[in-house]
């Protein structure tokens, strides 16, 4: 590689910025994209992404599922510049039921923007969202929305963050009065106030201060909320987290923005300092070890695949995160798992709903493959080595249905739709072993059954029921002998795709005594 073309990546990966929302539906994830996307120039009315989550509604087709709902079951990525950065927002579904695709689309990001209300605190959704980022190590940038409303006292709030999700928080900036009284914000970082100004707070004034005792706050907001900010910052100040790049960088520690995104305060200041301190892309593990950004050649992963994101193109769209290297179209590239080249012609970036064809992209961006049904989740692509990456965490399923077709003689269709809707990772699918042979779909969230239904359905014209059983746990077997006979009390093994031994429970007592009573075999949570 020529000295310029690497400097053009090294340059090209040190802008990128690709990090995820997580948040419980309702926090102002929809609104809160769309500021940053105005922000950006991406969009340039406000109203946008919300007008899109409409329209969405009502042209897509499959997904009248998401309208019935008021949901939004598709993950797109939206893409935009700001002050030098190339930012990507990874959108992950924001409504109750997970699916596994939520998860996935997490493993794209090399950091997260925990949005939480001010008024419910750390919620149920934010929880499991939050899990999966920390595994992986991630930093994780905290916005507390909604100060525009009465809220929880802010002490409280990162004593929660503390407690229930086990991260140290230290506050970039805090609130100056909250709900009706909410007059600005202090900057802890640039010692500087920042107010609303006007009754509709359309516009913000900003002044800087020697320190948090200045007497330009008094002036600014009143002695009764000049005081309680000094008591709070100095409160801070001695028991408070101190600001620490390192322990931010691994996750350790997270930088907390107060703001309101309905208003539009706070999420600039934020945009700034977030963009300042997430991570540019970073190495990625792979077979062959770790694979750096900013190596010669191309090499990304399939973490999501979606089909007929717009009904016109009955296609299907594998989203592929770049690992390393340049992309450019009409590249080959090998397709590692079958062993072959492809030619990657019709590539596409999302900015919610709308296609454009990428011509060139780098680390950290995600790209559409127009997928014939050649790739499955997990898929890596390699310009050079066979690498393959280690980035997909498989979930164990929480819920389990047995399916059944209604009319046998759509049985060929029905064995198509089960076999592709597997490879999109939709479900998962586990086979009975003995004379009658009984089909169960494993998920992670309800909904996932429901678009399988209506997929099978409307994609592939079968009729299928679905009966949910009590199975609550899968655990893959690894050991020599297997006696099906030994799981007949609240439990049943049956066979996944691979024809790996599963086993399932129904409760806890019924997996621990199994495991007790096979000591010999090991009990896997995920498929090994
Ligand atoms: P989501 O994507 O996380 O589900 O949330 P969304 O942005 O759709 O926001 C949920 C509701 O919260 C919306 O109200 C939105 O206007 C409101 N919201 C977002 N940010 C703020 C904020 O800073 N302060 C206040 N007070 N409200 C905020 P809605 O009534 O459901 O919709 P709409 O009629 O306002 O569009």
């Amino acid at each position: 590689m020529s000295q310029k073309t690497s400097e053009e990546l090294r340059q090209e990966v040190s802008k990128r910025r690709t990090f995820a929302i997580i948040s419980h539906p309702d926090a102002g994830k929809t609104t809160l994209t769309e500021k940053l996307l105005l922000y950006g120039g991406a969009i340039h009315i406000a109203g946008s992404v919300k007008a899109r989550k409409a329209a969405r509604h009502a042209t897509s087709d499959w997904m009248e599922i998401e309208k019935q709902r008021g949901i939004s079951v598709t993950s797109s990525v939206m893409q935009f510049q700001y002050e030098g950065k190339q930012v990507n927002i990874l959108d992950t579904p924001g409504h109750q039921d997970f699916s596994e695709d939520t998860y996935r689309t997490l493993t794209a990001a090399d950091s997260a923007v925990m949005l939480i209300d001010v008024a419910k605190g750390v919620e149920a959704q934010t929880i499991k969202l939050f899990q999966v980022c920390s595994k992986r190590g991630i930093p994780i940038f905290t916005f507390i929305n909604k100060l525009d409303r009465e809220g929880q006292n802010p002490f409280e709030l990162l004593e929660e963050i503390e407690r229930v999700l086990g991260i140290r928080s230290v506050p970039m900036n805090w609130p100056i009065g909250m709900g009706r009284e909410l007059c600005g914000v202090y900057d802890r970082m640039k010692n500087q106030v920042e107010l609303f100004q006007g009754k509709d707070h359309t516009s913000i004034e900003v002044r800087k201060t020697e320190d948090y005792n200045d007497p330009i706050i008094r002036e600014m907001a009143g002695d009764f909320l000049a005081d309680q900010l000094a008591q709070d910052l100095e409160l801070l100040d001695v028991a408070g987290d101190s600001f620490d790049y390192e322990k931010v960088r691994t996750g350790q520690l997270t930088p907390v923005f107060f703001g309101s995104a309905v208003n539009n305060f706070g999420v600039q200041t934020f945009l700034e300092n977030f963009l300042e301190l997430a991570p540019q892309p970073t190495e990625r593990k792979s077979t062959e070890g770790m694979v750096e950004p900013e190596e010669e050649k191309f090499s990304g992963y399939i973490f999501k695949i979606q089909a007929n994101m717009n009904p016109a193109h009955r296609d299907r769209i594998a989203f592929l995160r770049i690992c390393s290297g340049k992309f450019q179209r009409g590249m080959s590239v090998r397709h590692v798992r079958v062993g072959k080249e492809i030619k990657l012609s019709q590539p596409q970036q999302f900015l919610a709903q709308d296609r454009d064809i990428v011509e060139i992209a780098y680390p950290g961006d995600i790209i559409g493959l127009f997928d014939p049904g050649i790739f499955r989740i997990g898929d890596s692509l390699s310009e050079s080595r066979d690498i393959v990456f280690d980035e997909l965490p498989t979930f164990s399923p929480e819920i389990f249905s047995k399916v059944s077709i209604k009319n046998a003689l759509k049985q060929k269709q029905y064995l198509k739709g089960l076999d592709q809707l597997t490879e999109e990772g939709m479900v998962q699918v586990f086979r009975s072993v003995g004379a009658f042979e009984d089909t169960y779909l494993g998920v992670v969230g309800q909904l996932q059954f429901e678009v399988f239904e209506y997929r099978m359905k409307n994609e592939y014209g079968v009729d299928i029921q679905l009966f949910r059983t009590q199975f609550q746990f899968a655990r893959w077997i690894v050991g020599d002998k297997v006696d099906p006979s030994k799981f007949r009390i609240n439990s049943i093994l049956v066979k996944d795709k691979n024809n790996v031994d599963v086993a399932l429970f129904e409760n806890e007592y019924a997996m621990r005594t199994a495991m007790d009573r096979m000591p010999d075999l090991q009990f896997l949570e995920v498929a090994p």
